[in-house]
């Protein structure tokens, strides 16, 4: 799988290649790797995929100082460096703050966005903060509650954690930062580009009210809400969300 430069540094990408002009680009979210993308990798033949390890994630290298605008550059970086006509961008939590402000910086630059499980504004429990600094068992520990539907599989939720715990905590604690710092609820209704709006409707950390309101402000948009899944709709409700997806990039 292939690594490209940013500021100096490597950012790893995974990519399934299709020789197609159309790009799919996905971001995962606070603390995440691009392997919450893996089921999604093979959504299509008929348009390139690429799931990225932000800077400090997973296989890229790290950076001092994480923030959004970072994110924003690293992400239009990747997109310069695969040169395709058409790029859709789909983001997860904190990867969906980072399409909405790329969209804001780089208009031309994306032809549609895929908000999953995320918000206008995404203010951030104290509590979270205060156990990612003080008790990382403790927010290890209170994650599933928030993140996952009630009945989602074990399996599904001991894979997650196993993968976040091995996080540095305070790489999830700047991201967390950024969310609580996201505020674009007065601009959502700027977005003219085709929206594709997915969320779970037992989502604790980003409630349904959140898509709703990209739906009623965003003119050229579709909401679905995915029943029996939490936040991390990707890998509660795979089949579905591609099901979705694959609906809308082909449109
Ligand atoms: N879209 C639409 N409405 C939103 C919104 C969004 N993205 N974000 C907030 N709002 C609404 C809230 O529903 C609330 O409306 P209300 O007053 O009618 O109830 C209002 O804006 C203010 O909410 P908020 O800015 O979140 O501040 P708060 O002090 O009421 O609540 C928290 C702060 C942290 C308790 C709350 O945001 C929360 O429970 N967040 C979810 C849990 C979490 O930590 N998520 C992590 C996200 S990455």
């Amino acid at each position: 799988m292939p690594y490209y430069q940013f500021l100096g540094k490597k950012i790893f990408y995974k990519f399934k290649n299709n020789n197609s002009n159309r790009l799919l680009v996905f971001i995962h979210g606070s603390g995440g790797t691009s392997d919450v993308w893996d089921e999604q990798l093979t959504i299509s033949d008929e348009i390139d995929v690429a799931a990225v390890d932000l800077p400090s994630h997973g296989k890229s290298d790290t950076f001092q100082n994480l923030n959004l605008n970072l994110y924003v550059d690293a992400i239009h970086s990747l997109i310069e460096e695969l040169r395709h006509h058409e790029v859709i961008l789909a983001g997860h939590s904190l990867g969906g703050a980072i399409i909405q402000e790329f969209y804001f910086k780089y208009p031309d630059k994306v032809n549609k966005l895929i908000l999953i499980g995320t918000g206008g504004r995404l203010r951030v429990l104290p509590a979270i903060f205060e156990n990612l600094k003080n008790n990382f068992q403790e927010f290890l520990n209170s994650l599933p509650a928030g993140a996952f539907y009630h009945k989602t599989s074990s399996s599904i939720i001991k894979g997650y954690l196993e993968k976040i715990s091995d996080v540095d905590p305070n790489v999830i604690y700047q991201d967390f930062k950024i969310c609580d710092n996201f505020d674009r609820l007065q601009d959502v209704e700027s977005i003219k580009i085709p929206c594709l709006i997915v969320c779970g409707k037992a989502d604790k950390l980003t409630p349904v009210k959140y898509s709703t309101y990209f739906d009623e402000k965003i003119e050229r948009s579709k909401l679905v809400v995915i029943e029996k899944a939490g936040h991390m709709v990707m890998l509660e409700k795979p089949g579905e969300l591609n099901r979705v997806i694959t609906e809308f990039i082909h449109k």
